[in-house]
């Protein structure tokens, strides 16, 4: 916090269609902000509805030659490519720090589990595997074949701009697809780097294409009134989910889902004290709370209640709040003013309905916070089912406790919510952590495991959270087509 290491230089970026980097075809720019200082970080161009066209055109273009190449050469530009990631490390997660906020050591950490997204998925092109299924008559043969399903569109959140933009962009490259994607408007200078990344690890012109905008609702529309563009993934809002559901059904395109949380982290009192306070820390606090994954609900069983509040007071106070480049920072800015007044309205909601502060619950104080979009370490106990914290997402560094005296009680609260993206567990008992996490309602759940987000399984959600997997053995399987051929006449 007290380091006075420089602030990140002005970066400027520019499209990516076909051949190469470009700017809008009408020439206009908008801006982009370090969210911990308002200050200008760079600027990127403000593509129109032509500029997605040409995208889809370039797309369209390229689709043939790299579905034709063999998958081990697919693979080996993903894998190139995730090389040129792990190497430029530092400066993509400096850019990531100057325009998301997150703090330096969390950047670089995600700049590697976006690499390791092009890895797992370099690896699952070669395993697209085919069938031959036995014939219904002697004369008969029958083949099953996956292929790509074409021109392929990503639509990536801020909260992670590196690695939702691989988790997309590795199994689409892999399966033979090409991609038009488009970066959220806060974080488009990270998602940049790591198309440049393709481009230098050989991508073939317009098997990547970036557009950058300050309009992301023309581009969802353009994408999806385009018949060559057969499927759309999306990270973000479920209000927007539900939109491109909607407008999915004219051309009844293909679509991967990945909405909102509501994440319910039960601990039962015979969990391990310093795991279950660890791992719920490393759940709420990563990115400042905002991921969808992140707890959103604490349910703490009555006989651990005490032990387990009292030591996360502790730790939740104890965290280092400031720029995301300042050394030692663990918690930076949120995105914006917006989220800054989501998260206090939650904590004023909670509180007027009975929850007790026990740490933070305001904006910090201090000239280094005054221009940026801050909120302290927030742990409120007693939240109860009428408080808006218990119902919506919160997406901020806040921790509300709820009490809970049995397993079913739990289980109860844990699954009522429209959402069902991610649960979590603590406990030391076997046959509990069976139970419940077979009867929990979500894509995911973390036994003992606060971080459980890995390119190897399958990331996704239930109910309201969207669907689709993205990530693990069957994340390819998003980008494929099943199609068989009956091959009659073979007289033995
Ligand atoms: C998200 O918040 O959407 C992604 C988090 C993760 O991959 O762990």
């Amino acid at each position: 916090m007290t380091d006075t290491a420089p602030r990140t230089a002005t970066r400027d970026g520019q499209l990516l269609i076909g051949a190469g980097w470009r700017e809008a075809g009408d020439g206009t720019r908008f801006g982009v902000t370090d969210p911990a200082s308002g200050r200008a970080v760079g600027s990127v161009p403000d593509a129109g509805q032509a500029d997605v066209r040409a995208a889809i055109d370039a797309a369209d273009a390229a689709l043939d030659g790299w579905r034709a190449l063999p998958a081990i050469e697919r693979g080996a530009v993903l894998r190139r490519a995730a090389g040129l990631i792990r190497e430029r490390t530092t400066p993509i997660a400096a850019v990531m720090t100057a325009e998301q906020g997150k703090p330096l050591a969390e950047a670089a950490g995600e700049v590697a589990y976006a690499a390791g997204f092009l890895e797992w998925f370099a690896g699952e092109a070669e395993r697209i595997y085919g069938q031959i299924v036995p014939p219904s008559s002697p004369d008969k043969r029958v083949l099953v074949l996956r292929q790509p399903v074409g021109v392929t569109a990503a639509i990536t959140p801020w909260n992670f701009p590196a690695a939702m933009l691989t988790r997309k962009l590795g199994p689409a490259l892999a399966a033979g697809c090409t991609s038009v994607v488009k970066p959220a408007e806060a974080t488009p200078l990270t998602a940049i780097e790591i198309c440049r990344a393709l481009r230098d690890a050989g991508a073939p012109d317009g098997v990547v294409n970036l557009i950058t905008t300050s309009r992301p609702a023309m581009v969802g529309e353009t994408l999806m009134a385009d018949p060559r563009v057969r499927k759309l993934s999306f990270t973000g809002s479920t209000a927007v989910g539900k939109q491109l559901i909607r407008s999915s059904a004219d051309q009844v395109k293909r679509l991967s889902l990945e909405l909102g949380g509501h994440a319910p982290y039960i601990v039962f009192d015979d969990a391990d004290l310093d795991s279950a306070v660890d791992q719920v820390m490393a759940s709420k606090f990563r990115n400042a709370g905002q991921t969808c994954v992140c707890a959103n609900r604490i349910y703490v069983q009555r006989g651990i209640h005490e032990a387990f509040r009292d030591a996360l007071a502790l730790r939740t106070a104890a965290l280092v709040v400031g720029a995301g480049d300042r050394a030692g920072v663990q918690i930076g800015p949120l995105i914006d003013g917006r989220a800054v007044e989501k998260v206090r309205r939650h904590v004023e909601d909670a509180i007027a309905h009975g929850a007790r502060l026990l740490v933070g619950g305001k904006v910090p104080e201090g000239r280094e916070f005054a221009a940026g979009h801050f909120y302290a370490p927030t742990l409120l106990d007693g939240i109860t089912t009428e408080m808006v914290i218990a119902q919506e997402e919160t997406f901020g560094p806040v921790a509300g406790l709820t009490v809970f005296d049995g397993e079913d009680e739990a289980v109860r609260l844990a699954n009522e919510t429209p959402f069902g993206l991610a649960a979590y567990l603590q406990t030391r008992d076997y046959a509990r952590m069976f139970r419940v996490a077979e009867r929990l309602e979500f894509g995911i759940v973390g036994v003992n495991d606060g971080a459980p987000s890995v390119p190897s399984a399958p990331f996704g959600g239930v109910k309201q959270s969207g669907f689709g997997r993205e990530g693990g053995a069957v994340g390819i399987d998003e980008y494929l087509d099943v199609k068989y051929v009956s091959i009659g006449g073979i007289s033995s």
